[in-house]
């Protein structure tokens, strides 16, 4: 059985989700025209996102990757955020902009904020390819949004159940029996 035999619902296809990049991609390069961002991805999730969104950017930038964890195996936030890997390089007086695939609780990106704040860059954006609002706790939005979603497990482009899933080309709705 294929893999893309698990999904319920295709949320956003591989041409929704080219056609949305290519215009955030316009906004970032709008925005940052006289700046030299540097892009800090989140990684795993974000690793295709990421790859997609710098290239639809036609800015001077650089990029970073910090690996955080927060969900262990389970689909619910623990709340409690790990840096597995830490910023490669001073972000002192940049403009960052943190790439991430989901933003779900906050507690991720609430965190991740705090702790780039201290480090004094010039500016802080974050761009994320999903909004989940209906799951917010913590006191955290994106700058950049791609797609609003509702409170389903998506999986694909990069986001994973139990690191699966994360090579689907699109994003899609897991089917309850999978994860329950
Ligand atoms: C996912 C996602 C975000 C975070 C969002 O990462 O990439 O970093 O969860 O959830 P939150 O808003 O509730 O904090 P995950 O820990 O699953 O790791 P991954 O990127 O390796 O998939």
């Amino acid at each position: 059985m294929s893999m893309r035999d698990d999904i319920a619902k295709v949320l956003a296809s591989e041409d929704d989700i080219r056609a949305r990049i290519k215009e955030l991609g316009a906004r970032i390069t709008e925005d940052y025209k006289d700046k030299e961002p540097v892009f800090v991805g989140v990684l795993k999730g974000c690793f295709l996102f990421m790859a997609d969104l710098v290239r639809a950017c036609d800015v001077r930038c650089t990029v970073d990757f910090m690996v955080v964890s927060s969900y262990g195996a389970g689909t619910i936030s623990s709340g409690a955020v790990e840096i597995v890997k830490d910023l490669s390089h001073d972000i002192a007086g940049r403009d960052v902009i943190i790439v991430e695939d989901i933003l779900d609780s906050g507690n991720t990106l609430s965190y991740l904020k705090r702790y780039m704040n201290a480090r004094e860059p010039a500016s802080i954006r974050i761009v994320t390819l999903l909004d989940k609002p209906d799951r917010r706790t913590a006191d955290v939005e994106a700058d950049y949004i791609g797609f609003t979603i509702p409170d389903a497990f998506v999986v694909g482009y990069g986001l994973d159940y139990d690191q699966r899933y994360r090579n689907l080309p699109y994003i899609g709705v897991l089917k309850p029996e999978v994860y329950s």
